[in-house]
């Protein structure tokens, strides 16, 4: 990876692409992303699960307790919250988690290092 795109908005996906409720997995860098489209929400997640690498954006969607969108490995079952990649069971921040926009029909991630 270059250094300008540690800083900037890498173009990853038309919107199209990512319908609600779903994913698309994108490789940037040394990140395998999980991009998740939630209704007019868009959120960007390590796409290796913390627990044996389990596809992310092969997982479904759900609501948490506190009404929060989480995602289901699907490999055992482990929960994360989309927005933080807090894993629901422990609270422990275990999956990064990356900025994301829309821009037009564009969805966009920055990936800091
Ligand atoms: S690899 Fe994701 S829950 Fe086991």
């Amino acid at each position: 990876m270059d250094s300008q795109s540690h800083t900037t908005w890498i173009d990853v996906a038309d919107a199209a692409e990512i319908p609600d409720g779903c994913a698309k997995e994108v490789v940037v860098g040394q990140w395998v992303i999980a991009v998740f489209c939630d209704g007019d929400d868009y959120y960007a997640i390590d796409g290796m699960c913390a627990h044996q690498g389990g596809p992310i954006a092969k997982g479904q969607l759900s609501k948490t307790d506190r009404g929060l969108t989480c995602v289901t490995c699907p490999w055992h079952g482990w929960q994360y919250e989309l927005a933080t990649g807090i894993q629901t069971v422990n609270h422990q921040p275990l999956q990064r988690v990356f900025p994301v926009r829309r821009s037009g029909d564009r969805i966009e991630i920055r990936v800091d290092e």
